[in-house]
């Protein structure tokens, strides 16, 4: 199976995240390349991951000295007191600015041991292996790091770019359809905000992403997605413009999740695609994209079953809630709501020109809903 090569490089990160099945093989040479001096490596896998391909990574380190350490994967692991513990114990090791954290799980893993690797001596190598759909499209991409306070999600966290990214589509083997959903929410935002005729192909390849997990499909959303989202952080890898066009949908999905209290009801691939539809459904009321538009959407949703009213969630009566929880969202800087809506499929309103009141964004959701 071929493996796809996309570069990431800016004026603070140059790095390479290779996709394709099997791509965990060339874990080995690339460390011997990318970290020449390390001689530590400490692995932090999520539990799910299936043992043989466990196996096959740790195989390959036997050359160093290697420390496994293997997580219960909820929110809850984003935290600082397990940040604390993972520093210390690796401390404890001697662990220094020439060793290596790999991170070998979803978004989860990947935030909370990238936050780990970008503090611990003010910075140590760190390479991901992402292994859900999800992270694979987006989180392993743009370098933020993250955990959770008790005030919200992702509030504490930093800039931190891995030294290599190893996408192996066989992890996907053992995911959950739910958590494919979650991932295709990502790549069909990709295609929304940036390139129409990506949003044509997956018209036709909708299937083979989410029921048959078919490689080459996948292979190609996946790079397809990590070179869209790429083109957006490069720049701006602090969101201070561009950036913020990939919260496209997802404004309304945190304001949904937060309302759910991030709890098992909806998850957060879901919520995006609740929340991208709104965001259409609104930009088509606002007279921003014609009819036309919302009709492709709607009809790629209507076919393949794609969750896209907020009645299915029982959330229809708790607007002013979702709205309430917009509000608070991190990347507001005043009392207004700022949104990025679709003006046609693969283009944007820009960041900051579309801001509304809580009271505008509930009116508008009534009438869309
Ligand atoms: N840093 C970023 O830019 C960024 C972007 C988007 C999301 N995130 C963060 O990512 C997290 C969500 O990530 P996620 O959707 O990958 O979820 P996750 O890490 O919670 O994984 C989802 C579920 O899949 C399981 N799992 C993981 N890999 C598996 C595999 N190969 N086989 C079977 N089961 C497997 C996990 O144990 C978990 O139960 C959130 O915390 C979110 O804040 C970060």
């Amino acid at each position: 199976m071929k493996i796809s090569k996309i570069k990431f490089k800016n004026n603070s990160a140059d790095y390479a995240i290779l996709i394709g099945s099997g791509a965990i093989k060339l874990l080995k040479k690339q460390i011997y390349t990318i970290c020449p001096n390390t001689k530590k490596i400490a692995i932090i896998f999520d539990r799910k991951i299936p043992l043989k391909l466990k196996n096959k990574i740790k195989n390959q380190l036997a050359n160093y000295k290697l420390y496994i350490y293997q997580f219960e994967v909820s929110e809850k692991l984003k935290s600082f007191k397990n940040v604390y513990r993972l520093n210390e114990d690796l401390l404890k090791k001697n662990f220094n600015r020439n060793d290596t954290i790999i991170a070998v799980g979803g978004g989860v893993i990947g935030d909370f041991t990238g936050f780990v690797a970008s503090i611990l001596k003010r910075g140590i190598n760190f390479i991901n292996l992402p292994s859900t759909l999800l992270s694979q499209v987006d989180a392993s991409v743009g370098g933020k790091t993250g955990i959770n306070s008790r005030e919200g999600k992702n509030l504490i966290g930093t800039f931190y770019q891995p030294k290599l990214v190893l996408s192996d589509t066989d992890f996907l083997k053992s995911l959950p359809e739910r958590e494919i959903i979650c991932g295709f929410a990502e790549i069909l935002k990709h295609s929304l905000i940036f390139d129409k005729k990506f949003f044509f192909w997956i018209e036709k390849n909708i299937k083979k992403i989410i029921i048959d997990k078919d490689p080459s499909a996948i292979n190609f959303a996946i790079s397809k997605s990590c070179k869209i989202k790429i083109s957006f952080v490069i720049d701006d890898e602090k969101e201070k413009g561009k950036r913020a066009i990939l919260n496209f949908g997802h404004t309304f999905a945190h304001g949904i999740e937060a309302t759910t209290n991030f709890s098992n009801k909806i998850n957060h691939g879901e919520a995006v695609l609740v929340g991208m539809f709104l965001a259409t459904k609104i930009s088509k009321l606002k007279k921003l994209c014609s009819s036309s538009t919302l009709n492709k959407i709607e009809n790629l949703y209507k076919k393949n079953n794609l969750p896209s009213s907020l009645k299915k969630y029982s959330l229809n009566n708790k607007i002013n809630k979702i709205t309430g929880y917009m509000r608070q969202d991190k990347k507001n800087t005043d009392s207004k709501i700022s949104l990025i809506l679709l003006k046609n499929i693969g283009k944007t309103t820009k960041p900051g020109t579309i801001k509304m009141s809580t009271k505008k964004i509930n009116s508008l959701i009534r009438k869309v809903i």
